[in-house]
């Protein structure tokens, strides 16, 4: 939450750091703003709203200076405002940053008693203070961001500039993500590659502890104990160079439609070409007694799928926890248990706190997450590369059906290393089912425009009410979910058997009711729970196949998804989902890439 960038070349960069920030906006956009040394003075713009409001202003009254840095901010310590957007300036120093300090208020009394005062409500106005402070008494703003980090309770990324030099910038992370970068007489740092990548070739990924300094062509950095340290460069991917939405409306649509080659991406990585063998690192758990997948949003819905999956495919019992209850319990952990942690960005708060919990009673972890760097992916003890390229659209699409994918291959290698499947069933698998998915994406977003004309009267309605059976009772939470975030209907997904145990009292005259009904065992007791809600006045609407329209028909609304095998059913649906979530929020007018209130990394608790 909360995206940074700083750089530094040979001629004006507030421009260019505008443009960094505009590609971190899923990050945050409440407020953002830029500033840059020049003539011993930091300037600064700030505006409150999304990037674009901060690009007018920059374009209407440019600021000088080489060397500078932005930041578009998700609200956590005071209101978006003018006043708590970052850069903070406090003495010779401006300061963004990107993270939480959780013990600010103890520090600011501090700071108040010996007579600063503040602008914000912000916890980074202390951190500029003590830069500024410990700047004043040592001279030397490495050191001083040694001597001030070392005060900070909780995660941070911090960007800082000082009126003194103009030629330097400054940086230190813990807990939170930042990248480095050099170019020949530049230098840059940024919350992750996408904000920089039109600029560099290659970046370095800080760790936790580390510090930069950054000049014209040199980055030097220290890590925790004060040593010089180069950190591996990786080069830029294809996709976080990728400069906007191309023909699409939103990011959001675009990923949509990555989804194909995305699930092709990771067929061909995934399954080995020549013996035809799934090469993913699943093996440590497959002798363990239970699993445990933990993860947030989204990708907790992605564990309940999978969960049907580890249980039919492999034979191997599974809870699934949300990250942020499990982090908090004393949960009976052993080494009979296996843990999985799903995450595209590899930084929520939670799922990071979890995955260390199990990590630290000596649990090996796997970690199944779309950004390589991060974190999760540092800490876990074994990484499953989602490999569906930057998502930038807070809702996440592709994301999700890359981790349903990674879940599905290991499902069944899992079931091969525990002699459930034979190698003759594995390669049908492969050829039957997982060649299938991508196609099946394919024809799906072809029903865009039916799906279009259903959402649209979903835009207006106060409630949805999201049902399935099997796995696609998660698909109903993903589908609830979709829909809230960014059209901002109160949507609940249900199990289709619990209507009765109480959500049916929600069902009013014209109440819509989707029901996720692929024709397999369970269809006709999903009808038969769509029917209970439609003779109390509900509006069906039910996704099915051609087998299943005939009967669908008899109850509502109703369309036909692409028919598919039953384990590649939930690519096809949830693509639908996401569908029927982006239409009904253009109709309702709202920004679908921007969801009020939202952000896509969630680092905060
Ligand atoms: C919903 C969405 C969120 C995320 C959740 C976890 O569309 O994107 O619910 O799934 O914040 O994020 P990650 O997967 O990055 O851990």
């Amino acid at each position: 939450m909360c995206g940074i960038v700083g750089m530094i070349n040979g001629h004006p960069v507030a421009s260019d750091l505008v443009s960094g920030i505009q590609r971190l906006e899923y990050r945050g956009y409440d407020s953002a703003g830029v500033a840059t040394v020049d003539g011993g003075q930091i300037r600064r713009r700030r505006a409150v709203g999304p990037v674009s409001a901060l690009r007018s202003l920059v374009d209407q009254v440019p600021l000088p200076g080489h060397a500078g840095i932005a930041h578009t901010r998700w609200a956590t310590h005071g209101a978006p405002s003018e006043a708590n957007a970052h850069p903070h300036v406090v003495g010779a120093v401006g300061v963004v940053h990107n993270g939480i300090i959780e013990n600010h208020d103890e520090l600011r009394d501090e700071l108040l008693a010996i007579g600063r005062t503040f602008e914000s409500q912000t916890d980074t106005e202390v951190v500029a203070h003590l830069l500024d402070l410990a700047l004043e008494s040592c001279g030397d703003p490495m050191m001083a961001l040694r001597e001030v980090s070392t005060r900070l309770e909780g995660s941070f990324a911090i960007g800082m500039i000082v009126s003194s030099d103009p030629d330097a910038l400054y940086a230190t992370c813990r807990n939170g993500p930042l990248v480095v970068a050099q170019e020949p007489g530049a230098a840059y740092l940024a919350s992750d590659g996408s904000a920089i990548a039109p600029f560099v070739d290659a970046i370095q990924v800080l760790e936790c502890g580390d510090r930069a300094e950054l000049r014209r062509g040199h980055i030097r950095v220290l890590d925790e104990r004060d040593r010089e340290v180069e950190r591996p460069t990786r080069s830029v991917r294809e996709s976080e160079a990728e400069a906007g939405m191309g023909e699409f409306p939103s990011f959001m649509m675009k990923e949509i439609h990555e989804q194909p080659e995305v699930l092709e991406r990771q067929l061909a990585a995934y399954v080995d070409g020549a013996t035809g063998a799934i090469r993913l690192p699943v093996e440590t758990l497959a002798d363990k007694d239970q699993l445990i997948l933990s993860a947030c949003g989204t990708s907790y819905y992605a564990c309940l799928l999978a969960r049907y999956w580890f249980e039919e495919i492999a034979g191997m019992p599974c809870r699934v926890d949300l990250a942020s209850e499990l982090r908090y319990r004393n949960p009976a952990l052993s080494d009979r248990h296996g843990a999985i942690f799903v995450s595209q960005s590899g930084e929520t708060a939670d799922t990071l706190a979890a995955l260390r919990l199990v990590e630290s009673v000596g649990m090996r972890s796997l970690a199944i997450v779309n950004v390589e760097e991060s974190a999760m992916a540092r800490e876990a003890s074994f990484v499953i590369g989602t490999l569906a390229g930057t998502e930038r659209g807070v809702a996440s699409t592709k994301a999700f059906t890359a981790q349903l994918f990674a879940l599905l291959c290991s499902a069944i290698e899992l079931g091969r290393l525990r002699g459930r499947i034979a190698d003759d069933e594995v390669q049908s698998l492969i050829n039957e089912v997982l060649h299938t998915i991508p196609q099946a994406v394919i024809l799906t977003i072809a029903c865009s425009a039916r799906l279009q004309a259903y959402a649209e009267s979903l835009a207006s309605q106060p409630r949805a009410i999201f049902v399935g059976r099997g796995p696609s009772f998660p698909l109903a939470m993903e589908g609830a979910l979709k829909l809230k975030e960014i059209a901002y209907v109160h949507a609940e997904g249900f199990a289709a058997g619990e209507l009765k145990h109480g959500p049916l009292a929600l069902i009013e005259e014209g109440t819509p009711v989707i029901a996720i009904a692929p024709h397999d065992a369970l269809f006709e007791k999903s009808l038969s729970n769509v029917q209970e809600a439609a003779a109390r006045g509900a509006a069906p609407f039910i996704l099915t196949d051609a087998d299943g329209i005939g009967r669908a028909l008899k109850l509502g609304d109703a369309l036909v998804i692409p028919q598919v095998p039953a384990l590649a059913q939930p690519f096809a649906y949830a693509t639908a989902l996401q569908l029927i979530a982006h239409h009904a929020a253009t109709a309702a007018g709202n920004d679908v890439d921007r969801p009020r209130n939202l952000a896509k990394s969630v680092t905060v608790e």
